[in-house]
């Protein structure tokens, strides 16, 4: 998944027009963006935008982001959608291995009542909205089957933390948000899931949203999320590899194919080794999966 487009529950018209962005996932929102006196109308909505959704063809994942463990209000939440059968969950405020234990149950007991096979609604885990979530980001591995990724945000932590801002003047995350970034990297790739680079807020500065899905895929991130449809073509790009990095990725698989037993060889002039072929088959396999649509 590159791209993945927030839609709040009670968005109307928005939740058609995010199923037609070219987002590869869709996540309607029922925590933040929708207030308290919302929840009871905007879980409807999900659900009713959910059976709709999931029958049309070639269609982006469809994911729930839920109210958080903590607030009480994720039982509602998930009796309303889970019977509309999601794709996944989106966890915020998870902290660590232990949330997503708890939440596993919670959708077990929910697709039971459903008649739903158990394990069949995915989570993906926002990974450093507390302070306390920073320290647990090492905690995923082996949590549950149901974990597909992680993801971070900077907006709860900075209010967690009681920063005054989270960027600088030049609109790059200071010091506690970067280390949110890279735990979450860490948290998932020891985990042995994706990670998937948190919103930019500013989303008519087209430049910065390039700079930041840049900087993401660089660092390891395999996409992006958004919070309007503008910004979806420039993620799907960025996380799309090129042509010519396909290419490329493909001579250094085959020069390991034709020496095998060869730990080291030199490709186009440049010493290869066993992680740069790691490096280019994870490319390869995600050319293969970035656009697969359900
Ligand atoms: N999904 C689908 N469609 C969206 C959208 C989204 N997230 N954001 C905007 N659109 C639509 C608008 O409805 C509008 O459609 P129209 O041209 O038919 O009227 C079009 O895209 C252009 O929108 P624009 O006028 O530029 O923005 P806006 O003022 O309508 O909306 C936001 C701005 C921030 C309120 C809106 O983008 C939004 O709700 N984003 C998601 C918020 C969210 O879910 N936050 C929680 C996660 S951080
Ligand atoms: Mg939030």
């Amino acid at each position: 998944m590159r791209s993945l487009l927030f839609v709040p529950a009670d968005g109307g018209s928005k939740l058609d027009k995010a199923m037609a962005s070219g987002a590869d996932g869709v996540i309607v929102d029922l925590e933040d963006s929708i207030a308290p006196e919302g929840k009871l109308a905007g879980r409807k909505s999900a659900a009713g935008f959910l059976r709709q959704a999931r029958l049309a063809n070639g269609r982006p994942r469809l994911l729930v982001r839920v109210n958080a463990i903590a607030t009480g209000l994720i039982d509602a939440d998930l009796d309303a959608v889970v019977a509309a059968q999601p794709d996944a969950i989106m966890l915020p405020k998870a902290e660590g291995g232990a949330s997503i234990i708890h939440a596993d149950a919670k959708l077990a007991a929910c697709e039971a009542l459903a008649g739903l096979p158990e394990g069949s609604i995915k989570i993906l885990a926002i990974a450093t909205e507390t302070a306390a979530a920073l320290f647990r980001a090492g905690t995923y591995g082996g949590a549950s089957a149901r974990l597909i990724g992680l993801t971070w945000g900077a907006e709860d932590l900075s209010a967690d933390l009681g920063a005054e801002t989270n960027r600088d003047a030049d609109g790059r995350f200071l010091d506690p948000y970067r280390l949110a970034r890279a735990l979450c990297l860490a948290g998932a790739a020891a985990a042995g899931v994706p990670a998937l680079d948190t919103v930019t807020p500013d989303f008519r500065n087209a430049a910065l949203l390039r700079r930041e899905a840049q900087e993401a895929r660089r660092d390891g991130f395999v996409g992006k999320m958004a919070i309007h449809p503008a910004q979806v073509p420039i993620i799907n790009e960025v996380f799309t590899p090129s042509p010519e990095e396909i290419a490329r990725a493909r001579a250094v698989v085959a020069a390991f194919d034709a020496n095998p037993g060869k730990g080291a060889l030199a490709v186009g002039g440049v010493m290869h080794d066993r992680p740069h072929l790691a490096r280019a088959q994870r490319l390869l396999a995600h050319a293969a999966s970035a656009e697969k649509s359900l």
